[in-house]
C-alpha cells in the first residue's frame, strides 16, 4: 500500500511538473508568434508607410489572391434584354490615391462585382465583410466609354428605328463619373463630348438611318436637352428657359415650348451637346454645383418626314448624385426639399422600370417629374431600358457605394452565382 502510494505521489509530482513545463513551452511559443506577427505588421505598414488601412488593404490583396480574374473582352457577344443592368467602377484618381485612399473594388468577372467592406469584431479585430453583387454586366476601372457604350445603349440604337422607346440612365453617388460616361471624358476641366454615350449613340442613329433597310422610312432626326431641378423642367438649348410639363386626357405627357432641333449630321448634334452642357455647368462653383442636383435629359426623337407622330424616341439620363437623395437631415430648408425630391423621383425610377419589366399597366409616373416627363418611355413591348450604376473605389465612398448597388439590384433582381 505505502510504496505504491509514494509512487502515485511521485507520478502526480511529474505530472505536475510537466504541466508546468508545458505551459511554460506554449506561452515562449505565443509570445514568439506574437513577436513574429508584429515585426510582420510592421514590415507591412512600411511597405505603405503613412497608411492608416494599411491593415484593411493587406486583407482585400489576401482576398484577391484567392480570386480567378476573369473580366470582360471586347469581342464578347452582346446580350439581347428588354432592361440591362449594369455597373462601372471608375478608376482611383490621383487626388484619391495621394490622400491615401484604397480601392475597395474588385471585378472578378464580367458580370460580378465585390465590395470589401472593413468591419470590426466586439475585441476590435479586423475582418473585411465581402459583398457580392450580380449584374448584366460588370465593367473594370480598365473599361472606356467605347466598351461600356458598346454593351449598354448601343443595341438600343435599332429599339428606335423599329418603333420603340429607348432609355440609358447614368446612375450613382457624385463623383462616380455618370457625366463622364455620358458626356464624354475630362482632360482636366475641358470635356471630350466625342467619346460620351450621347455622341456615340448619336454617331450611330446617323449610320443606322442611311442603313436600306431603314432610309426609305424617311424618318427626321431632332434633338432636345433640358435639366429637372428641384421638380422644374429648364430648356439647356434655350438658355434656360423654364417649361411647363403638361399631361392631355390621353395621358399623353408633353413639354410645353422644349427646343427640338432638326439635326443631319453628328457633327450638329455635337454642337448642340456642347451648348447644352455649357448651359448646365454656367453660373456654377463646383463646391456648389447644380448639376449634382439635377437630372440631365438628352433625347433623340425619329418622326417620319412631315409627321409630328413620334417614331421611336432614346433618351439618355444624366441623373442627380444619390447621395443627395439621402440627405434630407440638412438644416438648410430648400436642400432639403431638393433631397426629398431627388429620393421621390429616383424611388419612382426604379418601380417604372420594374412595370416595364413586368409589362404592368401600373406605373407610378406621376409621382415625380422625371418619370412623367418619361412616361411614354416605360410602356409597350418594344421598351428597352439600360441602368449603369456608377461607383467611386474608394474606401470612404464604401456606404454609398452599397446604396447604389443595393439600388441597382432591386431595379433587376440577378441572383449571385457563387464563385
Ligand atoms: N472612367 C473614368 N476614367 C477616368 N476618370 C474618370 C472616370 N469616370 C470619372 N472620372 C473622373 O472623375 C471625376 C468625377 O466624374 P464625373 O463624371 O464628373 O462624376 P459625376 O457626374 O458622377 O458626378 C471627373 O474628374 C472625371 O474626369
Ligand atoms: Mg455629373
Amino acid at each position: 500500500g505505502t510504496t505504491q502510494g509514494a509512487g502515485g505521489a511521485s507520478t502526480r509530482r511529474s505530472h505536475a511538473l510537466k504541466e508546468v513545463e508545458r505551459l511554460k513551452e506554449n506561452r515562449e511559443k505565443r509570445r514568439a508568434r506574437q513577436a513574429e506577427m508584429k515585426e510582420e505588421k510592421v514590415a507591412l505598414m512600411n511597405q505603405d508607410p503613412g497608411n492608416p488601412n494599411w491593415e484593411t488593404a493587406q486583407m482585400i490583396r489576401e482576398y484577391q489572391s484567392t480570386l480567378e480574374f476573369v473580366p470582360l473582352l471586347d469581342g464578347q457577344a452582346v446580350d439581347d434584354h428588354q432592361i440591362t443592368v449594369c455597373v462601372r467602377k471608375r478608376p482611383i484618381s490621383r487626388k484619391e490615391v495621394n490622400r491615401k485612399e484604397i480601392d475597395v473594388i474588385s471585378v472578378p468577372r464580367k458580370d460580378m462585382l465585390i465590395v470589401h467592406e472593413p468591419r470590426s469584431k466586439v475585441d476590435l479585430t479586423k475582418f473585411l465583410e465581402n459583398h457580392k453583387f450580380r449584374f448584366d454586366y460588370a465593367f473594370n476601372d480598365t473599361c472606356d466609354n467605347a466598351m461600356v457604350y458598346k454593351y449598354t445603349a448601343k443595341p438600343l440604337v435599332k429599339t428606335i428605328f423599329e418603333g420603340g422607346m429607348a432609355t440609358c440612365f447614368a446612375y450613382g453617388q457624385t463623383g462616380s463619373g455618370k457625366t463622364h460616361t455620358m458626356g464624354g471624358e475630362f482632360n482636366g476641366k475641358v470635356q471630350d463630348c466625342k467619346n460620351g454615350i450621347y455622341a456615340m449613340a448619336a454617331k450611330d442613329v446617323f449610320v443606322t438611318l442611311n442603313m436600306p433597310r431603314y432610309r426609305a422610312m424617311n424618318l427626321v432626326v431632332s434633338a432636345s436637352f433640358f435639366e429637372i431641378y428641384s421638380g422644374k423642367v429648364f430648356d439647356l438649348l434655350s438658355d434656360k428657359q423654364k417649361l411647363r410639363v403638361l399631361e392631355d386626357g390621353k395621358q399623353q405627357v408633353q413639354v410645353v415650348g422644349l427646343t427640338e432641333k432638326v439635326v443631319d449630321g453628328v457633327e450638329e448634334v455635337l454642337k448642340l451637346i456642347q451648348h447644352g452642357n455649357a448651359a448646365r455647368t454656367s453660373g456654377q462653383t463646383s463646391a456648389n454645383s447644380n448639376s449634382s442636383r439635377s437630372h440631365a435629359v438628352f433625347q433623340i426623337v425619329l418622326r417620319p418626314q412631315g409627321s409630328t407622330k413620334i417614331h421611336g424616341k432614346f433618351s439618355f439620363i444624366d441623373l442627380a448624385g444619390n447621395e443627395r437623395g439621402v440627405d434630407t437631415s440638412s438644416a438648410d430648408r430648400q436642400t432639403r426639399m431638393e433631397g426629398a425630391e431627388i429620393n421621390k423621383s429616383l424611388l419612382a425610377l426604379k418601380e417604372c422600370i420594374r412595370a416595364l419589366g413586368k409589362q404592368s399597366a401600373h406605373l407610378p409616373f406621376r409621382v415625380s417629374k422625371l418619370t412623367q416627363v418619361l412616361r411614354d418611355s416605360f410602356i409597350g413591348e418594344k421598351s428597352k431600358t439600360c441602368m449603369i450604376a456608377m461607383i467611386s473605389p474608394g474606401l470612404s465612398s464604401c456606404e454609398h457605394t452599397l446604396n447604389t448597388l443595393r439600388y441597382a439590384d432591386r431595379v433587376k433582381e440577378l441572383v449571385v452565382k457563387d464563385i
